[in-house]
This record gives C-alpha cells, sequence and structure tokens, in this order.
C-alpha cells in the first residue's frame, strides 16, 4: 500500500502539477540552495496549497536533484531515492561503459536502480530494465525517459528473467544490504552468478578493489577513474574483453594496458618523481607506465616512477623532488625549515608511520606549500619533498 503511495505521488510530481510545484520551490529559494530550514520554510508556506505528503515528497525529490547534480547533467529532471543515486554511476563512466556495447541491438540491464547506466543505454535500442523494487523501476523507466530512452521496465528478482535472444547483459549488483555496505568482492546477486550469464556479452560493475583472480580466465577487469578518483572497477566478459586488465582516466578516456614487456629499470629518484593514477596501480600497469613514458622504478615494489625531465601523461601527477634522502624525521622539521615549506601534503607508500602525529611534529612555517612522500628506495625509508 505505501508503495503505490510513493509511486502515485511520484506520477503526479512528473506531471503538471508537480511542474508548477518545482516552480514554486525553485521561486522560493531565488538561486539559494535547498537547506534543511529553506525546506522546513517552504514547506509550511506550499501546504496551504498542495498537500502534504506530495510538498513532501515534493521538498525530498528537489534535494537529492540539488545533491546528484555532480552525477547527472540532467539532474534537475530526475526522480531518484538516496540509496539509489548514492549507488548509481556517475553519468560520465556510464556514458564510457555503454560506448564499449555499441554493436548489442537487444540489452538487458539486471540491477537497473534509479537507471544511472540505463540513461546511457536505453536511448537508440531495444532494452530490458529489470529491478525488484517498485519505486527504483519507475524511477529508472523516468530517467532514461529524461535522456531520450524508452526501455521496457520489467519488475522481477534477475534470477527470474528469461535472456533468450539477448545480445548483451549490464548487471550492476547491490553492494549494500539493510545492514550497510558488504564486503569488497560479495554482492547481491552474487558475482559468481553473473559471471555464469548464458548471454555472450556481459558487463559487471564491482567495487574497484575486487580481486584480479575473482575474474575467470579470458574476461577483463577494467578499472575506471574520474581525474585521480577510482570510481569502479568493470568486468567484461571474452566476447568484449580487448584485455586482461586496463586502466580508464576519464574525462579524456584514455586507456592503459597492462602489457608483458622487458623489465623496467630500478633506481634512486631523480629529478621528478610520477605518482600513477589509481586505476593504473590497481590494473597493474605501473611497468607498462614507465616502459611508455622512459621512467624507471624507485623501489621494485612500490608504485612511484622517476625521471630527470618533466613528463606529461594523463596516468600519473608529475611532481618536482627538491629534497630527497633517506628517511630522517629528526632532521625533516629543519629540512622543511630551509627550504621555506609551511605546509605539506603527506603520501605515504611503503613506509609505516602516524601521518597526524609527524604533521603536529614538523611544525611547519614557511610560504611553500610542498608533498612530503614517505616511502623506499630501493627497500631503504626515504623521504622527499616535492612541489
Ligand atoms: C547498485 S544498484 C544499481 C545502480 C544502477 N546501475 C544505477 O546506476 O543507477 C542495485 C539495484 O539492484 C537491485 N537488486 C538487487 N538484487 C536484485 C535481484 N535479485 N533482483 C532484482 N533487482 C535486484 C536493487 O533493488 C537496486 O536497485
Amino acid at each position: 500500500m505505501e508503495t503505490d503511495e510513493v509511486l502515485a505521488r511520484l506520477a503526479e510530481l512528473a506531471g503538471p502539477r508537480g511542474e508548477e510545484l518545482f516552480a514554486a520551490i525553485a521561486a522560493g529559494l531565488d538561486g539559494r540552495p535547498l537547506t534543511d530550514d529553506a525546506a522546513l520554510r517552504l514547506g509550511t508556506a506550499l501546504r496551504r496549497t498542495y498537500p502534504g505528503p506530495l510538498v513532501a515528497e515534493a521538498l525530498t525529490q528537489a534535494q537529492l536533484r540539488e545533491r546528484a547534480a555532480g552525477k547527472f547533467g540532467r539532474a534537475g529532471s530526475m526522480f531518484l531515492t538516496r540509496a539509489g543515486w548514492e549507488q548509481a554511476s556517475p553519468e560520465i563512466v556510464a556514458r564510457h561503459r555503454a560506448a564499449r556495447f555499441a554493436s548489442a541491438r537487444r540489452l538487458t540491464d539486471l540491477c537497473c536502480g534509479i537507471g544511472g547506466d540505463l540513461l546511457t543505454l536505453a536511448p537508440g535500442r531495444d532494452v530490458v530494465a529489470v529491478d525488484r523494487d517498485p519505486v527504483h523501476l519507475w524511477m529508472a523507466r523516468h530517467n532514461a525517459a529524461v535522456y531520450g530512452g524508452h526501455p521496457e521496465a520489467l519488475l522481477a528478482d534477475v534470477r527470474e528473467v528469461d535472456l533468450t535472444g539477448v545480445d548483451a547483459v549490464f548487471v550492476d549488483p547491490a553492494r549494500r544490504s539493510a545492514r550497510g555496505r558488504m564486503r569488497t568482492g560479495d554482492s547481491e546477486p552474487p558475482l559468481e552468478w553473473c559471471f555464469a550469464l548464458p548471454v555472450p556479452a556481459i558487463g559487471i560493475k564491482a567495487a574497484p578493489g575486487l580481486d584480479h583472480d575473482t575474474v575467470p580466465a579470458g574476461w577483463e577487469l577494467e578499472f575506471v577513474a574520474v581525474d585521480r578518483d577510482l570510481k569502479e572497477a568493470v568486468a567484461w566478459s571474452p566476447a568484449l574483453a580487448t584485455a586482461r586488465a586496463r586502466a580508464t582516466v576519464l574525462p579524456g578516456g584514455n586507456t592503459l594496458v597492462a602489457a608483458e614487456g622487458g623489465p623496467v629499470e630500478v633506481r634512486g629518484p631523480g629529478r621528478y618523481l610520477l605518482d600513477p593514477n589509481p586505476a593504473v596501480t590497481r590494473a597493474g600497469a605501473v611497468a607498462e607506465l614507465a616502459r611508455r613514458t622512459g621512467t624507471w622504478k624507485i623501489d621494485e615494489r612500490i608504485a612511484f616512477l622517476s625521471a630527470d625531465e618533466p613528463v606529461a601523461t594523463p596516468f600519473a601527477r608529475t611532481l618536482e623532488v627538491i629534497d630527497s634522502g633517506p628517511w630522517d624525521q629528526k632532521r625533516l622539521p629543519r629540512r622543511l625549515r630551509e627550504l621555506d615549506v609551511g605546509a605539506v601534503d603527506i603520501r605515504r607508500r611503503g613506509l609505516a608511520g602516524d601521518v597526524d602525529a609527524l604533521h603536529k611534529r614538523l611544525k611547519l612555517r614557511g610560504s611553500r606549500r610542498a608533498t612530503l612522500v614517505m616511502t623506499r628506495v630501493r627497500d631503504r625509508p626515504w623521504g622527499l619533498v616535492c612541489v
């Protein structure tokens, strides 16, 4: 009964009355954000004209749309639940993924949620969207239409869906339950079930911490970052796979494959330090990045590279080294003062230590901002000051 009432309210908000109500909310805000206080004030005023539950839903939607604006270009016309939009793929990532399904004509989006992926998958092809949550399913269909797609919506448990005649499946299993976030690799339905789907072209969205060994032979694991923010891993079935592991960095769409190649030299740091994008590190493509950029490793096991000339690459941040030597915590505050460093970001990789305690002990004074790198060079504890 409760679900029917929610669906009826959403349907009303998607029509002319909703348009009027959202316009009244926008007018009341006059460009200011919809804070809880503003929602309370506007709610009181709007309840004089509209039913209370409809006003409450409209205000919730307006707040969610505001929060989701960084994820979806058309968030202002979408319908969302908090759990739904938080779990949804950002549009830029969904769009990148959808490109790999370009040749699929009949596609099924299993576990479509509020449609974060569907809105890029549905336009221009025959798509069935499946979810067992009727509110999410309603939203997915509405949100896909905002982007010009018209999928068939199927309220069902994905395990009971007939996939006969389907070319391709995208599946984004839930990684949260009523008890909170599940462990990396756990999901509902489980990954093993997704790997065994009886369709040739399959893409599975998974947590970025997913272990390579979990993915069957012949499948690709693609790690996707937006700038330096690692968003997710996608497992591609052999029909769609183009490598064993791949790192992709958006918005540029630059992509790097973990290829076999000659060994990479290990030697002490030069004038520049390269901090690879987390997608590159997760994909095991640091050695390939070194080969491509002509850089070297500073330690066999640590994911930093080095060079004597500045390196421009979308796959790493390049820092200029202004001080480098064996890790010496006692000498560090004086050295930073000599370098006129007044603020540091501490990057720790391969060296244990309490970053907060170190920060306090440095008692910095100076005009420059620097990155303090705590790491290992050929297995010796090492410190670098970089700008
Ligand atoms: C991670 S969300 C999907 C997010 C979606 N890809 C997006 O970008 O908006 C997972 C969805 O899976 C649905 N779900 C979980 N188990 C299911 C099952 N066995 N059958 C159908 N839907 C299921 C949940 O209701 C939830 O909406």
